[in-house]
């Protein structure tokens, strides 16, 4: 019995001492406004925190829901900027086994550097496979490309971790309008702006029921302007174009009901509600 308890004392400690992607946000703490992740409300069964890494540097944060396959939000600074929109979708070696590279990468080259297969791949994470034949859905991004800034930063938004099946009516409509205008007007005179990009697990699948369809997704800014701190919020459903402005504290409280599992707290309290 105490040999067992040790054994896995000693197992966690090995898995501690790996990855980026365990137990918490340790490595990239720069993504939330004083360091301060969104509180354990909305962490899932099976949750992996990533560190985006990519092309040695870290680009934003998100937490991973291994059993729906699907982000629970990424967190990322508002910068946006020029760059080549890619055209590639990259995975997380580091969800497959947790001594494999931080670097995302392509299914390919993970394939052969580690001589797996795209299953193998697949078991705790969303492939390309999985979002073959979508029907009225587009791979909304939680980190959008165009709030990076720079080639690499841009092509780090483009893995599959960082995905959500949403509505190719919103993503294409209201959403982008939230993404493009509304935030390049809101953000003005902000000298930062943290942001929080969520999606509510849904009851509906695609891809034999290995990847969740969101029946929300949501976003939340907390700007820090030269003299003080703004926050703003949105929400839409994931059927039907529509994008609803929220303050802060309404979002939380909406999120609170959407989960049921206790108060809903999505950034440092420096931002105001
Ligand atoms: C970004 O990609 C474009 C198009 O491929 C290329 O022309 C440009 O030089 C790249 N920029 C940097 C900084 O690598
Ligand atoms: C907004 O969309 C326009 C037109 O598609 C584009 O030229 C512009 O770069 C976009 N701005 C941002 C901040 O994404
Ligand atoms: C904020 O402060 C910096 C440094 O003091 C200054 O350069 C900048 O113009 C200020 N920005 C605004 C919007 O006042
Ligand atoms: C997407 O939204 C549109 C517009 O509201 C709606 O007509 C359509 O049924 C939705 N599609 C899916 C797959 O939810
Ligand atoms: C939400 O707020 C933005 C920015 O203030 C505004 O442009 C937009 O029309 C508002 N949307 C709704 C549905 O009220």
């Amino acid at each position: 019995m105490l040999g067992l308890l040790l054994l896995q004392v000693l197992a966690s400690c090995l898995w501690l001492g790996h990855s980026e992607v365990v137990k918490s946000f340790a490595s990239c703490p720069q993504f939330f406004y004083a360091g301060i992740p969104p509180n354990i409300v909305l962490n899932p069964k099976k949750p992996a925190w990533i560190c985006q890494h990519f092309r040695n540097s870290y680009h934003y944060a998100t937490l991973y829901d291994r059993d729906r396959r699907i982000p629970v939000y990424s967190a990322y600074k508002y910068q946006p900027g020029p760059g080549k929109r890619p055209q590639t979708w990259l995975a997380e070696p580091q969800l497959i086994n947790p001594t494999y590279s931080k670097d995302m990468d392509t299914e390919t080259s993970i394939s052969n550097r580690y001589k797996i297969t795209p299953q193998q791949i697949g078991q705790s994470q969303a492939i390309t496979q999985d979002y073959k034949n979508l029907q009225g859905l587009d791979r909304g991004h939680l980190s959008p490309s165009g709030h990076r800034s720079g080639n690499n930063s841009k092509m780090a938004t483009f893995t599959l971790t960082n995905i959500v099946p949403q509505n190719s009516t919103l993503n294409k409509g209201q959403w982008k309008d939230y993404e493009n205008q509304t935030m390049a007007q809101r953000t003005q005179g902000c000298t930062t702006t943290y942001v929080i990009r969520g999606a509510v697990p849904g009851n509906t699948y695609i891809s034999n029921n290995r990847v969740n369809v969101p029946s929300h997704i949501w976003s939340a800014a907390c700007c820090q302007t030269n003299t003080t701190m703004r926050t703003w919020a949105v929400i839409a459903e994931n059927s039907r174009n529509q994008v609803q402005n929220l303050t802060r504290a309404q979002l939380e409280a909406t999120l609170t009901q959407l989960y049921g599992r206790g108060q809903v707290s999505l950034f440092h309290s420096a931002c105001p509600r």
